[in-house]
């Protein structure tokens, strides 16, 4: 089932001649992560505060779990738990008040916002620290304190704005670990945002990238990192008496061999097979038969084999390709 839809939303700030935060926007989003990807200023924050009813659009329609975003902004912010990009932490107030305090205001009874706090604040790593003034707080620890009050009330869908702002590397690994597990784990769909695509590419299984309040793309994660078939081959050795490099006596020697291939710098690039429509064990074999005949290739020559290895395709291309048009 969809979580979310929109509808040709258009946001503009101010007057309404301004630039649009959001032009036209028309997504959908289904259970799972859903990575939102895009440059500072691309509105994701602004499609976030819309969709929990925080702010009206210009135009345009949304739901979220079914919920209008005009008129029932209140169900959808008891439903859906939100972790903003900015602090939001009162200084003055330890971790597990703030987030009992959060899980009561979202209709937790105190009891039971008092379990569910400790329970969140353990799963997000702070076990220890939840005793300690927030104030006090390094700012890995304090995206996690924002996790947990987004968490505590078991919510039905999940809203992550930019959870691995300000982390060193190893904190943005575990947060994006925790994220991946919020949505897998536990299947409380997600919709995470970041302006870095590589962090969403691990943990998504659908990725919309927005570029000035405009859809680039909304697709599965698959379909922009999938095996591209294409298989890149290195070699190193001697080159042959006329002066032909090590590569290039292999390229000709593959080509002969009936392998559609050609140089790519220091690689060979093979062409994808036409695998449309045999099973994916046939394919395997296919395969296994290509990297054989490389192999055997390399050897006739008396060349080394560096490396054969297919090529995936990466969420940083998507960019490059846009930008390319
Ligand atoms: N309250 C506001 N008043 C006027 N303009 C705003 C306001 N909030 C956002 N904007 C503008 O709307 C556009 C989208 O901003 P938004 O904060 O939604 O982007 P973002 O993708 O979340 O960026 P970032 O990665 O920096 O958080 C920007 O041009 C921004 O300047
Ligand atoms: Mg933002």
């Amino acid at each position: 089932m969809g979580v979310i839809q929109t509808e040709a939303l258009t946001k503009r700030y101010g007057s309404s001649s301004g630039v649009a935060a959001l032009d036209g926007l028309t997504i959908d989003v289904d259970a799972g992560v859903t990575g939102l990807v895009g440059a500072n200023g691309a509105g994701k924050s602004t499609l976030i505060k819309i969709l929990l009813g925080l702010l009206s659009p210009t135009s345009g329609d949304a739901r979220v779990l079914g919920h209008d975003i005009r008129t029932e902004g209140e169900a959808i912010r008891t439903a859906v738990g939100y972790m903003p990009e900015h602090d939001c932490l009162p200084p003055d107030m330890r971790a597990i008040d703030f987030v009992v305090h959060m899980g009561q205001v979202s209709g937790l009874p105190a009891a039971a916002a008092r379990e569910r706090a400790a329970d969140v604040l353990r799963h997000v790593g702070l076990a220890e620290e939840r005793y300690r003034l927030m104030g006090g707080y390094s700012t890995g620890m304090k995206q996690r304190a924002k996790l947990a009050q987004a968490l505590v009330h078991d919510p039905a869908l999940i809203m992550l704005d930019e959870p691995t702002n300000g982390l060193d590397p190893a904190a943005r690994d575990d947060m994006l670990a925790l994220v991946r597990r919020i949505g897998h784990d536990f299947g409380i769909p997600v919709l995470v945002t970041s302006h870095l695509l590589g962090e969403l590419e691990r943990i998504s299984d659908h990725v919309v990238v927005l570029d000035s309040g405009h859809l680039l793309r909304s697709e599965a994660t698959q379909s922009f990192l999938g095996d591209t078939g294409v298989v890149l081959v290195e070699v190193i050795g001697d080159a042959a008496p006329d002066g032909t490099p090590a590569q290039a006596r292999m390229g000709e020697a593959l080509a002969a061999r009936g392998v559609s291939c050609r140089a790519r710098g220091a690689l060979i690039e093979i062409d994808p097979d036409r695998r449309d429509g045999i099973p994916e064990e046939q394919a395997a074999a296919v395969h296994d038969a290509l990297r054989d005949l490389v192999r055997d290739t390399a050897a006739d020559l008396g060349l080394g084999l560096v490396r054969v290895q297919p090529q995936t395709g990466r969420l940083e291309d998507v960019f490059r390709e846009e930008a390319a048009r």
